[in-house]
């Protein structure tokens, strides 16, 4: 199949979104940008839609997909029983990185987009793109992240392309998205509500809005047997090369990179502007230190750009976990399958 990428530029969008829309319309596929990452979109109501979205990223059947929606008001519409934290945390945080889930309205979904559970996760997200499309379409649209299952999501066109070329017809390319990691994932079916993924709205940003919330993020991170958030127990966001964790200290990555070479490792680097003197074999700067929004924006295109070298190992620098730090550093514990250098 060739895949056509059409390039926003604000001027003609209308009829891409067209385009695009007609494509979801007549049960395709299309990649689309949003604030977050790039989502990989369906008729969220065509099962046979649906499952090509698992096909072509290779997601196990078991990890459903988030329904995006273009206007706040359509969480009546696909929500059973609107509770009320919902609507607090729809008119605070959309459109906004904030996914959340509900009692789905019976009937509505295809069955795969809930993977058979009774609750789906709703999101209006922030880009102009992603709300031309779902506003041209007029669907509820099922979009996981555009990747192939495992890999880092993508945070450019081109990332998108190269899972996904030749697998999906038509790719809105909108350039760099601008958060870089995935939306948080907030659970209001359980009591008090409960974060499953972090991401860029957190729990302090929640609390003055909808009272207590817990993490259990943690717990599903954990391994525990069920974990609220299915897509939380399979592994994430990695390069080929095995990466590990090391902290924002250059003389300890000199060290460790030395002390890589005499093993006969060839090392990638990912951290913040300022660590390029290490005596890595590939540095990609990520963001600034003392600035974990510029982190999570490049976090992605770093680790992906590791699969371009042929490193055997990627150090990766940690961030302070406060404000999205905490999802930053949820992703790199998951990329590095929790591992820090030297173990
Ligand atoms: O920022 C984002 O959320 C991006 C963009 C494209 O919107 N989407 C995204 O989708 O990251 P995905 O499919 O890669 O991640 C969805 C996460 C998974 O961890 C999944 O298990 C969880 O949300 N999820 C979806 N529906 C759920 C439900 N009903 N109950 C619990 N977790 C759910
Ligand atoms: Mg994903």
């Amino acid at each position: 199949m060739e895949t056509v990428m059409a390039q926003l530029t604000g001027e003609g969008d209308q009829s891409k979104f067209a385009d695009a829309a007609d494509i979801l319309l007549n049960g395709g596929l299309v990649a689309f940008p949003t604030e977050t990452v790039y989502g990989l979109g369906a008729d969220a109501t065509n099962e046979e839609a649906v499952r090509d979205i698992y096909r072509a990223k290779g997601r196990p059947s078991d990890n459903p997909l988030i329904v995006h929606i273009g206007t706040a008001g359509e969480l009546e519409r696909y929500a059973e029983d609107v509770p009320e934290t919902a609507k607090k945390c729809a008119e605070a945080f959309w459109p906004g990185p904030l996914t959340l889930i509900v009692t789905a309205k019976p009937g509505v979904f295809a069955p795969s987009v809930t993977a058979g559970l009774d609750t789906v996760g709703l999101r209006m997200p922030d880009h102009p793109a992603a709300l031309g499309l779902l506003r041209a379409s007029g669907l509820p649209v099922a979009a996981p992240s555009a990747n192939t299952s495992g890999k880092p999501s993508p945070t450019h066109a081109e990332h998108v392309a190269a899972d996904m070329g030749g697998k999906i017809p038509y790719i809105l390319d909108g350039g760099a998205t601008g958060i870089g990691i995935e939306s948080t994932v907030l659970d209001l079916t359980s009591r008090p509500p409960a974060i499953l993924r972090p991401g860029a709205v957190t729990a302090d940003m929640l609390r003055p809005v909808i009272g207590e919330v817990n993490h259990s993020a943690e717990a599903a991170d954990a391994g525990e047997n069920a974990p609220r958030s299915p897509g939380m127990k399979y592994t994430h966001y990695s390069p080929e090369a095995p990466v590990w964790m090391i902290g924002p200290d250059a003389g300890r990555i000199i060290n460790a990179v030395s002390q890589l070479h005499s093993e006969g490792k060839k090392v990638a680097l990912v951290a913040p502007e300022g660590f390029g003197a290490s005596g890595a074999d590939w540095y990609f700067p990520t963001g600034r230190l003392n600035d974990p929004v510029s982190v999570s924006a490049e976090l992605y295109a770093s680790l992906r750009a590791c699969d371009g070298t042929d490193a055997d190992i990627v150090l990766a620098v940690t961030v302070d976990d406060d404000g999205i730090g905490g999802a930053v550093m949820n992703r790199l514990n998951k990329a590095a399958g929790g591992r820090r250098y030297p173990g």
